[in-house]
C-alpha cells in the first residue's frame, strides 16, 4: 500500500484543488455567477472589459477606474515588430490556436521586465499586456491563414471594434465598424470570461503553481483549451453539422450512431461535467441566435440542423438519463460563422473570452498563502521490484 494516498479520482470528478472566490456554479440548477452576479444580469448590462475588471479585481469598477483600465489596454496593443516576423516562420495552414499559444509563449521573451509573479507591479503590467495583445495576435493568426497583410491596431477604437477591424479590415481601405456585430461579439466574449476550475483554468493554475510567469501559464491554458472536449468543441460542432448536411444521412440516423457509440462519436456541444441541466450560457446564446443573424442580415442553414439535433436529443432517453444538454459551444459557432469568422478561429474567440478568467485565477492563486505546487498523486500499477537480468 502506498503511504499518503487517500483516493483515486480520474478526471478530478470529486476532488477540489483550490478555494476560489471568483465564479460560482450550481450545475443542478443551471446557475452561473461572476463574483456573485448572475450571468444573465452581467451579459445584459456590462461590457467585456468591465467584466474583466470585475473578475480580476473582485468588484465592479467605478467609471474612472474603467476608463483608466480601457485606456491602459488600448496603449499596449502594439506587437513588437520582431514578434510580427515570428508569424512568417509558421506555415499558412497552421491552426490559429497553435499560432496563438506559440506567440503568447514568445511574449515572455520580449517582456523580461514583467515575469515575476510575486511583484505586484509586474503582475499588473503583464495583465494589461496580455489583455491588449492577445486579440491582436489572434487577428494576425487569422490574417496569416488567409494570406492578408497585418493591420496596425487603431487605438481610437474600443476593444471589440479594434479586434473586428484587425480581422476584417483591409490595408489602406476604411473599415466600417458594424455596431450590431460589436454588441453581439462583446456579449459572447462576456459569456466565456470565466467558468471556475475547467481544464484550461486548472492548467493555468497548475503551471502557475510552479512559479511560472503569466505568459507561460496562459500559453499552457490556450493549449488545454484547444482540445475538442473543451474549447475546441465549438469548431467541432460546426464540422459535425456540416458533415450531417453533406452526408445526407439525416439527423435521426446520426443521433442513433451517437447512442450506439459508433466509432466513439459524440454529439459535440452536448454534455458537461458540471451542468446536469441546461447550461445557462447556452440558454442565452440560443435565445439570441435568431436576433443576431437577423441583425447581421445573414442566415445559416446549419442552424436548422442544430435545432433538429437538439429537439431529437432532448426527447431521447439516452440523453435524458445521462442529463446531457446543449453546452455553450452548441450555438456559438453558428453566430461566429455569420459574423464572418472561419471555423478554425472559433476556439481562438473562446480563448480571448476566457483570458480574464485565466488571469484572475492565476492572480488569486499567487495571492493565496495556502497555495502549494500542484503535484497530483498516482496509484502505481506497474511491476513490483525485480532483479536486473544477467545479459
Ligand atoms: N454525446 C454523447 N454521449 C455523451 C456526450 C455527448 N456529447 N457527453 C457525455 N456522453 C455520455 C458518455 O458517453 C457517458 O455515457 P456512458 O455512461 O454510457 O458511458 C455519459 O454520457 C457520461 O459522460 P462522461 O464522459 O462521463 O462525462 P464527462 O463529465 O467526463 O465529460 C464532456 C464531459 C463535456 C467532456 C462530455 O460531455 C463531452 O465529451 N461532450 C462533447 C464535447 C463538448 O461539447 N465539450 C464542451 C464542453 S462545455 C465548454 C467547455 O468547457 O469547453
Amino acid at each position: 500500500r502506498q503511504t499518503g494516498l487517500t483516493g483515486l479520482d480520474y478526471g478530478f470528478v470529486n476532488t477540489a484543488s483550490t478555494r476560489s472566490a471568483i465564479t460560482y456554479i450550481d450545475g443542478e440548477q443551471g446557475i452561473l455567477r461572476y463574483r456573485g452576479y448572475n450571468i444573465e444580469d452581467v451579459a445584459a448590462n456590462s461590457t467585456f472589459l468591465e467584466v474583466a475588471w470585475l473578475l480580476i479585481y473582485g468588484e465592479l469598477p467605478t467609471a474612472s477606474e474603467l476608463a483608466d483600465f480601457d485606456s491602459r489596454v488600448r496603449r499596449h496593443t502594439l506587437l513588437h515588430e520582431d514578434l510580427k516576423r515570428f508569424f512568417d516562420s509558421l506555415p499558412h495552414q497552421a491552426h490559429p490556436m497553435s499560432v496563438l499559444s506559440s506567440a503568447v509563449s514568445a511574449l515572455s521573451t520580449y517582456y523580461g521586465d514583467s515575469l515575476d509573479p510575486h511583484d505586484p507591479e509586474q503582475v499588473e503590467i503583464s495583465t494589461i499586456r496580455l489583455l491588449a495583445k492577445l486579440p491582436v495576435i489572434a487577428a494576425y493568426a487569422h490574417k496569416k491563414a488567409i494570406g492578408q497583410a497585418f493591420l496596425y491596431p487603431d487605438n481610437s477604437l474600443g476593444f471589440v471594434e479594434n479586434f473586428l477591424r484587425l480581422n476584417f479590415g483591409i490595408m489602406a481601405e476604411p473599415y466600417e465598424v458594424n455596431p450590431v456585430l460589436v454588441k453581439a461579439l462583446d456579449r459572447l466574449l462576456i459569456l466565456h470570461e470565466d467558468h471556475e476550475q475547467n481544464a484550461s483554468t486548472s492548467t493555468v493554475r497548475l503551471v502557475g503553481s510552479t512559479g511560472a510567469n503569466l505568459f507561460a501559464s496562459v500559453s499552457a491554458g490556450i493549449n488545454a483549451l484547444s482540445g475538442p472536449l473543451h474549447g475546441g468543441a465549438n469548431e467541432a460542432v460546426l464540422d459535425m453539422l456540416a458533415r450531417i448536411r453533406d452526408s445526407g444521412e439525416g439527423v435521426e440516423r446520426f443521433v442513433e450512431r451517437v447512442k450506439n457509440k459508433e466509432d466513439g462519436i459524440k454529439l459535440m456541444g452536448f454534455g458537461h461535467r458540471v451542468y446536469k441541466s441546461y447550461d445557462p450560457r447556452a440558454k442565452l446564446v440560443k435565445a439570441s441566435v435568431d436576433a443576431v443573424l437577423a441583425d447581421l442580415g445573414v442566415s445559416n442553414p446549419l442552424l436548422e440542423i442544430a435545432r433538429e439535433l437538439e429537439a431529437i436529443a432532448l426527447a431521447d432517453d439516452y440523453f435524458v438519463e445521462r442529463k446531457l444538454y446543449p453546452n455553450v459551444d452548441f450555438y456559438t459557432g453558428v453566430i461566429y460563422k455569420a459574423m464572418g469568422f472561419p471555423t478554425r478561429m472559433f476556439t481562438v474567440l473562446f480563448a480571448i473570452g476566457r483570458l480574464p478568467g485565466w488571469i484572475a485565477h492565476w492572480r488569486e492563486m499567487n495571492d493565496d498563502p495556502a497555495t502549494k505546487i500542484g503535484r497530483p498523486q498516482q496509484l502505481y500499477i506497474g511491476s513490483p521490484a525485480r532483479d536486473w537480468p544477467q545479459r
